[in-house]
């Protein structure tokens, strides 16, 4: 379990000793989707946001895939697991806002050069919203598929508190308010309303009408 200590729960729970017991919901939400066959994996972390991808590189690899990995974060002591990082997968990218380790710059440069000389078939990304949006544009720019796990607050975790909704596409063309929680955290990336994220725009299903309509 990797905790960011950002707000009053997480710095208690970062705060136990260990061996202490805790009562654990989970696992809650969706999955990364696997694919059915061996494919060429790209796997792009956003600082903490690398944590859940170690896992995924496991199951992937054990699939047959081949598994590139890009992390960035602004600066070396951000980065969470790049060792890790080195022992899960065929090749490992490393970009930071500062230089401190890897190339200097933003992990959706490093994408994008893995994207420009690679054959990659699906991109799994997990960090902050700005990093998630710029990947979905990318990922439509090279025709791949991203899977994205976003960062959303989660109040209840099992679909109760609508904390966590943002607006998505369905299948049907329909834009919903979606829960992360439930029907998340893992979203494609270009069914995601990235640009309203934050609002109910106003062709959502259930939207309330502009006033004077
Ligand atoms: S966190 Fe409560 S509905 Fe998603």
């Amino acid at each position: 379990m990797v905790i960011s200590a950002h707000g009053p729960g997480t710095r208690w729970l970062a705060a136990l000793a260990p061996h202490q017991m805790l009562d654990v919901v989970g696992p809650l939400g969706r999955p990364f989707p696997l694919p059915k066959d061996p494919v060429h994996a790209l796997l792009v972390g956003g600082g903490y946001g690398s944590a859940p991808l170690f896992m995924l590189a496991d199951a992937l690899r054990q699939r047959g895939c081949r598994v590139d990995m890009a992390l960035g974060a602004a600066s070396a002591e951000r980065l969470f697991g790049a060792l890790e990082a080195r022992r899960v997968t065929n090749a490992l990218s490393i970009a930071t806002d500062d230089g401190s380790l890897g190339v200097q710059g933003r992990v959706t440069d490093a994408a994008r050069s893995i994207l420009e000389r690679s054959n990659i078939d699906v991109i799994y990304a997990c960090g902050p919203m700005p990093m998630l949006a710029a990947l979905s544009t990318l990922g439509a720019e090279f025709d791949v598929m991203v899977q994205c796990a976003v960062e959303e607050s989660m109040a209840c975790g099992i679909g109760i508190c609508m904390t966590c909704v943002l607006p998505v596409r369905g299948s049907d063309g329909v834009v919903r308010m979606s829960r992360s929680c439930v029907d998340g955290p893992i979203f494609a990336g270009d069914r995601v309303l990235w640009e309203s994220i934050g609002t109910v725009p106003e062709e959502t299903l259930g939207a309330p009408k502009a006033s004077g309509h």
